[in-house]
């Protein structure tokens, strides 16, 4: 009996343990995804893969924000309802999670029911503990832009044309205490420095709260938007924006449930620099504190992807669909070039130009490149398998001593979420492979007869099937079809974690059956590709 007790108590402390939580901000409804989209999703599924390879259990979560004026407005003008145009907007965000290869373990959508009970849960314990009240306040109002105006959007003293007739309105609307909690976020923050990422943004968030808090207004009249969660203790209003997008990250892991205890806090919230202020830095805090929440661990806050120096978006029309590069170049191309090119938390420029330069140069003629030579040259000259290393000489030792500098720095680089610096590293350790062979020149050994030199053939085969076996191995994060190709090239079967065995230079290979020819990174509109040496 007691042994049962105990075998039970041990099950529920072992299911108990706590996740790696990691969401993404939830994608506006109204727009079709670009580049921007792309990246907070692939940069967040590179965190989650690099952890579960780490042997955490992960639980990512991305999402999108279903509910607001633009929707209704734009649902109106394409003559369908909000919720079809939701559910087709969800297809396409949804779609390009699948085809960028993100691997979230839920979505959410604010139109759930999941969702929509716990925004009402939390409203209603707020109101009741007097957190939320309602207040009279008069305003300019643009029926045409469905928005309150301020003195600064005139020019010349004048209301612009596009806002159409601006009236003066007098409107009820409820209100979070955001002001009272100001004192003790501050205190927060400056006591809690890892709460934001990169630290600089920390600062911008201390500087902000100079200048006192409003109250925030959490509700519109049902009148002027009809499109949201209506308030649990006043049906003639909804819910406004953050209230209903903010509480995405706890309804979907089941507020108030077990599930919840196992994922929350959140360890990180990846979200763009726009969305850092006020409502992750200053709202969601507040809501949390507020309830008597925990708060997540962490914000990571990335830049923005710009073209010409200004910021990617579907209204300047500068946006770049990320389907179709993923469609041109492959996924994993497409993955590798945003994580090799933005430093997480800088802005990054895109150009066309940079992403062939980046394809061509490190992944047609560095990687790609290699595994054909190699394959080439295991078919030509060992009988599709790998070969025995047995020679120890110096261009060996060299490139094993770079391997052993490389991998260490390239795994500090990602836990400090330097994924880019990362990157550059295994490319330089690929580089080292590809000198290694020039040096050990397979081909030239393949024509002697001599014992000693196919003793050296066999070698540099060999090492180089062990070290681009490793150098993939470091990809499996960025890079997870790519990665798991080359070891199935390779004969193997792809490694689930980062440990001592995947990440030691051995002879796992020798006698590994090695796959067909193959050019992992074709040239588009080629049809053909000039042969590699080899
Ligand atoms: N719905 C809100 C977020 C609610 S989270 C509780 C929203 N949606 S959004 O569709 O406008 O943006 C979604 C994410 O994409 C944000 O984190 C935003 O910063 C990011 N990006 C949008 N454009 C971007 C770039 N050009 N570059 C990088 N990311 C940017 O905000």
């Amino acid at each position: 009996m007691l042994l049962r007790f105990l075998l039970q108590v041990l099950k529920v402390a072992g299911n108990m343990k706590k996740s790696f939580y990691i969401t993404t901000a939830i994608d506006y409804a109204n727009g079709s995804p670009h580049l921007g989209h792309a990246y907070e999703k692939v940069l967040t599924d590179v965190i989650a893969r690099h952890r579960r390879l780490l042997g955490a259990e992960v639980y990512f979560l991305t999402g999108l924000d279903e509910h607001g004026q633009k929707v209704q407005q734009t649902a109106r003008t394409r003559n369908v309802t909000p919720q079809e145009l939701c559910d087709a907007v969800a297809e396409d965000f949804q779609g390009l999670c699948l085809k960028l290869g993100v691997s979230n373990n839920d979505y959410i959508r604010t139109t759930q029911e999941r969702h929509k009970k716990v925004v009402c849960e939390l409203l209603q314990r707020l109101y009741d503990k007097g957190e939320i009240y309602s207040a009279t306040y008069s305003g300019y109002y643009s029926p045409r832009s469905e928005q309150f105006l301020n003195e600064r959007d005139k020019i010349d003293g004048k209301w612009p044309a596009e806002f159409g007739e601006v009236q003066e309105i007098t409107e009820t609307n409820y209100f979070f205490k955001l002001s009272a909690y100001q004192g003790w976020l501050i205190e927060y923050l400056k006591a809690n420095e890892a709460f934001i990422f990169p630290a600089f943004r920390a600062k911008q968030v201390l500087e902000f709260l100079k200048e006192p808090l409003n109250d925030l207004c959490i509700s519109r009249p049902r009148e002027r938007l009809e499109w949201g969660i209506p308030l649990p203790f006043d049906a003639g209003y909804v819910t406004y924006v953050w209230f209903d997008a903010l509480v995405n990250y706890i309804s979907a892991i089941g507020y108030g449930t077990e599930m919840f205890d196992k994922h929350w806090p959140a360890d990180f919230h990846v979200i763009g620099k726009d969305i850092l202020l006020p409502p992750h830095a200053v709202y969601w805090p507040i809501m949390l504190k507020a309830l008597d929440i925990p708060l997540p661990k962490s914000l990571l806050v990335h830049g923005w992807w710009q073209m010409r120096g200004e910021k990617m978006s579907k209204s300047t029309g500068n946006s770049v669909n990320p389907l179709a590069l993923v469609d041109t170049f492959g996924v994993d191309a497409f993955r590798y070039f945003l994580i090799r090119e933005m430093n997480v938390g800088q802005d990054s420029d895109f150009s066309q130009d940079q992403f062939l330069t980046r394809y061509n140069s490190d992944l047609g003629n560095d990687l790609g490149n290699l595994v054909s030579r190699l394959l080439n040259m295991g078919h030509r000259y060992a009988d599709g398998k790998v070969p025995l290393a047995s020679v120890d000489g110096e261009p060996e030792i060299t490139l094993k001593k770079l391997w052993e500098d490389t991998h260490k720095v390239v795994l500090e680089n990602y836990a400090s979420l330097a994924f880019h610096r990362g990157l550059e590293l295994t490319f330089m350790f690929v580089k080292g492979i590809n000198a290694y062979a020039e040096k050990r020149a397979p081909w030239k050994l393949a024509k002697s007869q001599s014992p000693q030199d196919k003793e050296l053939l066999d070698t540099s085969l060999a090492t180089m099937a062990e070290s681009l076996r490793l150098s993939s191995v470091l990809l499996l994060a960025v890079m997870p079809q790519i990665a798991e190709r080359i070891h199935v090239l390779l004969g193997q079967k792809v490694p689930s974690r980062w440990d001592s065995q995947s990440l030691a230079w051995g002879d796992s290979l020798v006698g590994s059956p090695l796959g067909e020819k193959v050019i992992l990174f074709p040239r588009p509109q080629e049809e053909e590709t000039p042969a590699p040496k080899g």
